[in-house]
């Protein structure tokens, strides 16, 4: 029985605004997508490695990694994160019995966050997320209107990587409408009533979005640095 590591590397990045695919922008002279499979295999609890890469980036993706995953399996992506992930999964050996999922974007995760969605999902959970306290008021909003505050006490946000029974997140991620733009992996499962439980995730685990999260992931590193 094989851990397995998918992880969705073919995002644009509009948000970034950076002229590569974002999995691709530098960060310390390395790519995020880089940073990310270094913390992640640190954790040894990774067997089986799949990163989906941006369209006609497979082969700069596989030579980029070969020093850090000599057996990175690397399969092209779609038009959504949804699309990425099941081309992922389509590439996975069938003796691999729990599946990771994490964003290349969330490249400062630290190896103990991979470690402990796995332990959950091999004592028994369907899908494990980490999560984090929010810090901001949350309200829900339409035509420029505040339409509801949620009680922030009930209120966390989802990280990844996310954790997953091999089987349930195959099967979820078959029968879902292609082209769909679910936004994370547990939420797919929770739509058809499986239950999700949560550990605790890492403020590092953030996912660089905007120019402001690069600024912060280089200031993060370098303090890091010996
Ligand atoms: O779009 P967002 O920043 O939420 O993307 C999260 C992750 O999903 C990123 O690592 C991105 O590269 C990946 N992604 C993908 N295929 C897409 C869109 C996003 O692999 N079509």
């Amino acid at each position: 029985m094989r851990t397995a590591l998918v992880v969705p590397a073919a995002g644009r990045g509009d948000r970034l605004g950076a002229s590569r695919p974002k999995a691709l922008v530098p960060l310390a002279g390395e790519p995020l997508l880089v940073h990310a499979l270094r913390r992640a295999t640190a954790s040894d609890v990774v067997d089986v490695v799949v990163v989906v890469a941006p369209l006609g980036a497979c082969d700069e993706v596989r030579s980029l990694l070969s020093p850090v995953v000599p057996d990175v399996l690397v399969v092209p992506g779609g038009a959504e994160r949804q699309d990425s992930v099941r081309a992922g999964l389509r590439a996975l050996p069938a003796d691999v019995d729990v599946v990771l999922v994490h964003d290349a974007a969330r490249c400062l995760t630290p190896p103990d966050v991979f470690t402990s969605v796995v332990a959950a999902v091999r004592a028994g959970a369907t899908g494990v997320v980490p999560v984090v306290p929010v810090s901001d008021t949350v309200k829900r909003v339409a035509d420029r209107t505040v339409l509801e505050t949620l009680d922030r006490s009930e209120l966390v946000a989802v990280q990844t990587p996310q954790g997953f029974a091999a089987d349930v997140l195959r099967a979820v991620h078959e029968a879902a409408v292609p082209g769909a733009a679910a936004t994370d992996d547990a939420g797919m499962l929770e739509a058809l009533g499986h239950p999700v439980r949560t550990v605790p995730g890492d403020e590092r685990a953030f996912k660089v979005t905007r120019p402001l999260d690069l600024l912060l992931a280089q200031a993060l590193l370098s303090s890091e640095a010996p």
